[in-house]
């Protein structure tokens, strides 16, 4: 099992961005635990972060031909962009959308996100644990195939 971990804009600042709401860990620290976490659970994971839209709608599209499923963090693009929406839903692979913060207890620009109500699931809220959380979730359920939702990779 393959998965990608991608990481929308500003993640890369993690570790001196507002340390009061995102912690002190840095995108390598969480990439490095969660890539332990891959291994525990048995799948591979591949990491990508870009700051620009198109890149990851670019990369979104060219990495699901190899993965299974997608793990994100879309940072602001969670509020803004149905761009992104699109190309996860126009992929067919199962995402799970994490936040380290918890969007909805914020300001009221963070309340809408465009990638919700198409994701296998959302979890907010547990700083980095966000990501493992999101990750068991999404190979729990690439692993059960009786659930409708989880369309993974079938070549
Ligand atoms: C975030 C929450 C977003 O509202 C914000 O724009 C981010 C980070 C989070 O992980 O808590 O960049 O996605």
């Amino acid at each position: 099992m393959r998965i990608a971990v991608v990481n929308g804009p500003n993640l890369q600042l993690l570790g001196q961005r507002e340390p009061e709401i995102y912690g002190t860990s840095t995108l390598a620290d969480i990439n490095g635990e969660l890539e332990a976490s891959g291994k525990e659970l048995g799948a591979q994971l591949e990491f990508f972060q870009s700051n620009s839209e198109g890149a990851l709608l670019d990369y979104i599209a060219e990495a699901a031909r190899r993965v299974d499923g997608f793990v994100v963090n879309p940072g602001a693009l969670t509020h803004t962009s149905v761009a992104l929406r699109d190309a996860l839903v126009g992929v067919g692979r199962p995402f799970v959308e994490v936040h380290l913060s918890n969007p909805a207890a914020r300001e009221s620009f963070r309340q809408r996100s465009y990638l919700s109500g198409a994701a296998l699931g959302v979890v907010s809220g547990f700083g980095p644990r966000s990501y493992r959380l999101g990750l068991e979730g999404l190979v729990a359920v690439l692993r059960a195939p009786q659930n409708p939702r989880a369309s993974g990779r079938s070549d």
